[in-house]
C-alpha cells in the first residue's frame, strides 16, 4: 500500500508546485512591473520612451499632477517623443501635440519682469509669501508649469485687474507673447513642473470624434455651442466662441484646468485633445447656420424662445389688428 501512495504523493506534489512557481514568477513581474511604474514619475527616462532625441539620460525631477498609465496622455513620461538637455524636460508629446518648455535663456528676462509686474501680488520668489512672511493676495505659483502661466498671462487674465473679482476674466494682454513665454521661463525655473506649453498639431485632426469629445466633456458648462454659461457661486464658464481664443490656449486650458475648470489630464489623450481643440477653432468658433440666422449661437432652447416670441407675438398682434377692424 505505502509502495502505492508514495508516487501519487509525488505527483500531487509536482502537480502543486508548478502552478505555485508560475503564480510566484507572475507576482514577482507585477512588482518589477509595479517599482518601475512608480519610479518613472520622478527621474530618469526609460527605455519604453521611443523615437526620443535623448542629449542626456536623465531627465531631472519634475512635478507631475496625476501620472497616468495611458500612453500619450499628456505627461513626458507616456509621451512617444521626450527631448531633454542638461537634465531639464525641452520638449514631450507625440504627432498630435508637442509640449515644450520657453528657453532657458529667458529665464533672466523673466524674473526682471516678475519683479515688475507680479510680485507684489504673488511674492518676489513667486511663492505666495511677501518679504515679512505674509500670504500674498495671489496664490504660490511654483510647481503650475510653463502651460498655466503662458495662459494667464497670454489670455490677458493676468496681471490681474481687480484682485477683488471671483474670476479673472479674459481681456485685451497687456504683455506681448514673448514676455508671456519669459515669464513662463522664469516660474518653471524655481520648481520644474508640466504641463510645458501645448502646441496641437491639428492637420490630423476627426473633428467628429472633437464634437462627441466636447458633448460629453465641455458641453455642461460651455454649453453646445460653446456660447458659455454661469456656473455657481458667481463665476461663469465663458463663451468659447470668441475668436481670440487660440488653439494654443483651448489645449492649455484643457490640461492645466483654469480656476473653476476642471484639469483634463489622463482622460484624454493628445490625439483627442487635438479632436476637441479642432472642433473648438473651427465648428464653434466659426458656425455654419444652415437654418437661417445664428441668433447669437446661444442654444437651441434660448432660440427656440425668440422664434416663439417673434413668430406667435406676431400672430396675437395680427389676430388683435383683424379684431379691432371689424
Ligand atoms: C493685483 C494682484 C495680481 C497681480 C499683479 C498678478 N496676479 Fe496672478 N493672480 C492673482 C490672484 C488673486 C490670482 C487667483 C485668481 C483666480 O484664481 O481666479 C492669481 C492667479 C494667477 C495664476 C494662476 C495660478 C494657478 O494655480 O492656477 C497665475 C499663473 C498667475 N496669477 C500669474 C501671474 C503673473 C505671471 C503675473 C505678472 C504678469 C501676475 N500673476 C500678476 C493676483 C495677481
Ligand atoms: C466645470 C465646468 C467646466 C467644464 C466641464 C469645462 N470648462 Fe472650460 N472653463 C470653465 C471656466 C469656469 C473657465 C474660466 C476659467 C477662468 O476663470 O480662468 C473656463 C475656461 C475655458 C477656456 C478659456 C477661455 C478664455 O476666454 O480664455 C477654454 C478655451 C475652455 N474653458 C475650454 C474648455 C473645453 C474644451 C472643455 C472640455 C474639454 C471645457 N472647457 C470644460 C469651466 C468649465
Amino acid at each position: 500500500m505505502a509502495g502505492v501512495r508514495s508516487p501519487s504523493r509525488r505527483t500531487s506534489r509536482l502537480q502543486l508546485a508548478l502552478p505555485g512557481s508560475l503564480l510566484a514568477i507572475a507576482a514577482l513581474g507585477t512588482l518589477t512591473l509595479f517599482f518601475h511604474g512608480a519610479s518613472a514619475g520622478g527621474q530618469t527616462v526609460s527605455t519604453r520612451v521611443s523615437g526620443t532625441h535623448l542629449t542626456s539620460k536623465s531627465c531631472g525631477t519634475v512635478n507631475i499632477k496625476g501620472v497616468s498609465p495611458v500612453a500619450n496622455s499628456g505627461d513626458p513620461f507616456t509621451s512617444s517623443q521626450l527631448k531633454c538637455q542638461h537634465g531639464k524636460i525641452v520638449s514631450y508629446g507625440n504627432g498630435a501635440i508637442t509640449y515644450s518648455n520657453p528657453p532657458p535663456s529667458y529665464i533672466a528676462a523673466g524674473r526682471l519682469l516678475f519683479a515688475q509686474t507680479c510680485s507684489s501680488c504673488h511674492g518676489n520668489e513667486a511663492n505666495g509669501v511677501d518679504p515679512s512672511g505674509h500670504a500674498t493676495i495671489g496664490p504660490n505659483l511654483q510647481g503650475v508649469g510653463a502651460a498655466t502661466v503662458d495662459f494667464w498671462v497670454s489670455t490677458g487674465r493676468m496681471p490681474a485687474a481687480d484682485i477683488k473679482a471671483v474670476e479673472a476674466e479674459r481681456r485685451p494682454t497687456r504683455l506681448s507673447d514673448t514676455q508671456a513665454l519669459q515669464l513662463a521661463a522664469f516660474v518653471n525655473s524655481l520648481d520644474p513642473a508640466v504641463p510645458a506649453i501645448p502646441n496641437p498639431h491639428l492637420a490630423g485632426a476627426d473633428l467628429a470624434i472633437g464634437a462627441d469629445l466636447f458633448s460629453l466633456n465641455c458641453a455642461a458648462c460651455h454649453t453646445i455651442t460653446g456660447a458659455g454659461d454661469a456656473l455657481a457661486f458667481n463665476t461663469n464658464a465663458p463663451s468659447i466662441q470668441n475668436r481670440q481664443i487660440t488653439a494654443q490656449q483651448v489645449a492649455a486650458a484643457m490640461r492645466i484646468g483654469p480656476a473653476n475648470m476642471p484639469r483634463f489630464s489622463g482622460n484624454l489623450t493628445d490625439p483627442q485633445v487635438r479632436d476637441v481643440v479642432a472642433y473648438v477653432t473651427t465648428e464653434i468658433q466659426h458656425p455654419a447656420s444652415p437654418g437661417g440666422a445664428g441668433l447669437g449661437g446661444v442654444g437651441p432652447v434660448a432660440e427656440g424662445f425668440v422664434a416663439l416670441l417673434i413668430g406667435v407675438g406676431g400672430l396675437v398682434l395680427i389676430c388683435f389688428w383683424i379684431g379691432e377692424r371689424a
